[in-house]
């Protein structure tokens, strides 16, 4: 296969947060990162499935690789709860609505979309004692080439456990469920106590960027 021309990814994301974080830590590797707006201004946002963060991932990094005929990454996050079966999941963003994105989930800010999933989760885990608890971050990466071909994967997780009221929702950092999630090994500190660096450190988008970043990495040595 010969090597993909990997000089400029765009990231298949609208979130300048995001694509500050993705440029800073792929620059080490040479790797100029654009967002979709950059250079595809007008592609419409692609439909997301309810299979796996996986699917979801893959159909935003084909979707806007064919859009804007360059190397595109995406990715595809949420929260893990067993005692619920792995809910909230691929519907993390909006679990009060079971997903669904228009009607009353449409008029509200993203703050109060987190605060109505969050007291959801703590409503469904009522009377569930802690060591039950446990719950993870998964973040899926996938690069796409321009071709529309997969060309690398990577996943990240970060374990921990919801808390109970009123010791959660705690924090000012971070964003979602970070102010319920007591961080393993210490179950101390919410994902919302982090600073913006410890989170990284830590974090499921930290650990499959980083992975991205090895295989991107090794193609541009390759
Ligand atoms: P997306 O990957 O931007 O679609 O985000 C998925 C959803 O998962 C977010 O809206 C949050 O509800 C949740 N989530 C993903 N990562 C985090 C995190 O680091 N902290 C808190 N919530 C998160």
């Amino acid at each position: 296969m010969p090597t993909p021309d990997l000089s400029t990814i765009v990231l298949a994301t609208r979130n300048p947060g995001k694509i500050a974080e993705l440029r800073e830590l792929f620059a080490g590797a040479g790797v100029s990162v654009v967002g979709i707006d950059d250079v595809a201004p007008d592609a419409p946002e692609p439909e997301e499935g309810t299979a796996s963060f996986i699917e979801n991932a893959t159909i935003k990094a084909r979707a806007y690789a064919a859009a804007c005929g360059l190397p595109c990454l995406a990715d595809d996050s949420g929260l893990e709860i067993d005692a619920l079966d792995g809910a909230p999941g691929v519907i993390s963003s909006h679990y009060a609505f079971d997903g669904t994105t228009d009607g009353p989930a449409a008029a509200m800010t993203r703050a109060e979309r987190d605060a109505a999933n969050n007291e959801r989760v703590l409503r469904e885990l009522g009377g569930v004692p802690p060591e039950q608890r446990t719950a993870r971050f998964v973040c899926v990466m996938v690069l796409a080439g321009a071709d529309g071909a997969t060309l690398a994967q990577s996943r990240g997780t970060f374990e921990g456990r919801i808390g109970q009221p009123p010791d959660v929702p705690r924090g000012d950092n971070g964003f979602g469920y970070d102010p319920l999630f007591l961080a393993a090994p210490e179950f101390a500190r919410t994902g919302a106590e982090f600073t913006k660096d410890e989170k990284n450190a830590r974090s499921h988008r930290g650990a499959a960027s980083r992975a991205m970043l090895d295989q991107i990495r090794a193609f541009r040595n390759g």
